[in-house]
C-alpha cells in the first residue's frame, strides 16, 4: 500500500452533507523560481504541486473543483484534467483569481447551504485530513469561515493573523503591508480559506487593491467579513505540512519534508529502511512489507517491491516491479518496463530497460538487459549485453527458461536463446539458439608450446640493445 492510500483511508467525511465547492489558485507566475516552467508543475516526490493538491482534495468528494489557471498556461489545464479550469486572464491578486472561479462553480457560490474551500497549488504538503479538520472546526464553531494557519519559525513573507481576545480571527495581513507589531506575529496564513459560498463571493467584491502589491488580496476577506459580524474560525497545523513553495529553496524544503513523510509511512508499512535519510522515494512507491532497503537508494516513479525483496545499497530504480524475494543491487539500474520475478537476482553494474526476469532468474554483474524476456532460473553472465538497438529500430531478446548466458556475450537482436541453451563464453550471437543446444561463435583457439618464453626473451634482448644505444651517448 502506498504513503498516499493509507492516508485515504481516514479522510473522508462521510457526517458533513453540506455541498462543497473546491478552488485551486494555480494562475500566479511563479516569479521568484526564475523557472520557464509553471511553478505549480515543479515536482516533489516527482509529482506535481498542482497534482499533490488536487489529490488531496479529491478525497473531500467536492461537489466541483475549479482549477484557476494564468493566460497561456496550457499546460497547467492539462495538468488539472479532469478538473474544470477557469482562466485569469491577469494576474491581479488571490482574491482576483477566485472570482475568476465565480462562474465555474454555477450554482453553489450563491448556495448559503455550500461552503468554498480554496486552498494555493503551492502548499504541496497539506493532507486531506487537514482539509477536512478545517471543515470540521468551521462546522463545530459555528463561522462563517474558518482559515488555516500555523506557528511560522520564520514567519518571513507569508500573511499574518490577527487574533482577538476570544482567539478569532479579525484580519489577515500581508507581509509586505504588516507593521512592525504585525510583523512579529508568527501565526501565518496557510493560504487556505474555508467560506460560506454566498458571503465569500459577496465579500470578494469588496476587496480592493490598495496595498503594497496593488492587488486584490484574497486575505482581504477575513476582515470584510468580519466588519460585517462574521464569526471567523481558525484551524492550527502544524508548519511541516503548511510550508508555501515560492523559490527554489522552498522546493528543495518542501522535498525534504515530503522524503520524511514517505520514509516514514513506508517504516510503518512494514519495510526496513537501515539509513531512511538516504533513500529518495516517489509520491507512488508501494513498499511491502518486510521489504529491506540498504542505504542510497532512489526510488524514481512507479515503483512497486513485494515482500521479502531486498534492494541493495546505490541502486536506483523506475517503472519497476520487483517480485517477491528478489535481490537488486548493490549498484543496480532499474528502468521503465522491468519485472522481476519472485527470488530473482539482479546485481551489482546490471541495467535493465523494458526487461522482464523469470522467477529465480540472475543476471549478477556488469550487465545490460534491454527489450528482453528471460525465462525463468535463465543464468546472464558477467558482461553479457543484448544489443537491443541497430541505431533505428529497438529489437527483442528472448532466453528460455534455465538457459545459460556465458560471460562476455553479445545477444544482437531480434534473437532467441532457446530453453536450457548454453551460449558459450564471449560470444556474439546473431541467430536463433534452438532449446537445450550449444551455441559457441569465438575463434578456434591455437596455442603454441613454449611460445610464452620465447616471445619474452625476445623482448628483452630488444630492450636490452635500446638501452645499450642511450649509454653510448647517441
Ligand atoms: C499567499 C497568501 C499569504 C499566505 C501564503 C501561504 C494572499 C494575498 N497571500 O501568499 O497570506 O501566507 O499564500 O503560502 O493570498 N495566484 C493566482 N493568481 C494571482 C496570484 C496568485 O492564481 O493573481 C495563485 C498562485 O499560483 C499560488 C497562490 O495563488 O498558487 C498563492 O500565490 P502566491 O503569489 O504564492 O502568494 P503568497 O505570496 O505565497
Ligand atoms: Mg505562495
Amino acid at each position: 500500500m502506498s504513503a498516499e492510500q493509507t492516508r485515504s483511508a481516514s479522510a473522508q467525511e462521510p457526517g458533513s452533507t453540506r455541498p462543497l465547492g473546491v478552488v485551486v489558485l494555480a494562475a500566479g507566475q511563479g516569479t521568484r523560481m526564475r523557472s520557464r516552467r509553471p511553478k505549480v508543475l515543479h515536482d516533489v516526490a516527482g509529482k506535481a504541486m498542482l497534482r499533490h493538491v488536487l489529490d488531496a482534495v479529491a478525497q473531500l468528494r467536492p461537489a466541483r473543483c475549479v482549477v484557476v489557471v494564468g493566460p497561456g498556461q496550457a499546460a497547467v489545464a492539462e495538468a488539472a484534467a479532469p478538473h474544470a479550469t477557469a482562466e485569469q486572464t491577469e494576474r491581479l491578486g488571490t482574491g482576483h483569481a477566485v472570482q475568476a472561479a465565480h462562474a465555474a462553480l454555477g450554482e453553489l457560490a450563491a448556495d448559503p447551504q455550500a461552503e468554498v474551500l480554496i486552498t494555493c497549488a503551492d502548499t504541496p504538503l497539506l493532507t486531506a485530513e487537514t482539509l477536512a479538520g478545517l471543515r470540521r472546526s468551521r462546522t463545530e464553531q459555528a463561522a462563517e469561515i474558518a482559515v488555516l494557519g500555523f506557528r511560522a519559525r520564520d514567519p518571513g513573507g507569508y500573511g499574518r493573523l490577527v487574533l482577538d481576545a476570544d482567539g478569532l480571527l479579525q484580519r489577515i495581513v500581508e507581509a509586505k503591508d504588516a507593521d512592525p507589531r504585525e510583523r512579529a506575529i508568527e501565526l501565518c496564513n496557510a493560504g487556505v480559506l474555508l467560506a460560506r459560498a454566498d458571503l465569500l463571493f459577496e465579500a470578494l467584491a469588496r476587496v480592493g487593491n490598495d496595498n503594497a502589491k496593488g492587488e486584490y488580496y484574497l486575505t482581504d476577506v477575513v476582515g470584510i467579513a468580519r466588519g460585517q459580524g462574521a464569526r471567523i474560525a481558525v484551524a492550527l497545523g502544524g508548519e511541516a505540512e503548511m510550508q508555501g513553495v515560492n523559490s527554489r529553496a522552498d522546493l528543495a524544503a518542501a522535498e525534504a519534508q515530503m522524503q520524511r513523510r514517505l520514509r516514514a509511512a513506508a517504516m510503518t508499512g512494514g519495510a526496513t529502511l537501515s539509513a531512511p535519510e538516504t533513500v529518495f522515494f516517489s509520491h507512488d512507491t508501494a513498499l511491502a512489507a518486510d521489504v529491506t532497503v540498504e542505504p542510497h537508494v532512489v526510488f524514481g516513479p512507479g515503483v512497486s517491491v513485494a515482500e521479502g525483496a531486498t534492494i541493495k545499497a546505490f541502486s536506483h530504480l523506475e517503472g519497476t516491479q520487483v517480485g517477491p524475494g528478489a535481490q537488486v543491487g548493490p549498484y543496480a539500474r532499474l528502468r521503465p518496463g522491468t519485472v522481476l520475478g519472485a527470488d530473482s537476482r539482479v546485481g551489482n553494474f546490471v541495467e535493465t530497460k523494458n526487461a522482464q526476469l523469470g522467477a529465480g532468474a540472475k543476471a549478477n554483474h556488469l550487465t545490460y538487459l534491454g527489450d528482453t524476456v528471460v525465462g525463468a532460473a535463465a543464468n546472464i553472465g558477467a558482461g553479457t549485453i543484448t544489443c537491443n538497438y541497430d541505431g533505428t529500430l529497438k529489437h527483442r531478446t528472448e532466453i528460455g527458461a534455465g538457459a545459460f548466458i556465458g560471460s562476455n556475450s553479445a545477444l544482437v537482436a531480434p534473437v532467441t536463446v532457446g530453453a536450457g541453451a548454453i551460449v558459450g563464453a564471449g560470444s556474439t550471437v546473431t541467430q536463433d539458439v534452438a532449446d537445450d543446444a550449444l551455441a559457441l561463435t569465438r575463434a578456434q583457439q591455437r596455442t603454441v608450446a613454449g611460445g610464452g618464453a620465447r616471445f619474452r626473451a625476445s623482448r628483452q634482448a630488444e630492450k636490452a640493445r635500446r638501452t645499450g644505444a642511450d649509454t653510448d651517448g647517441s
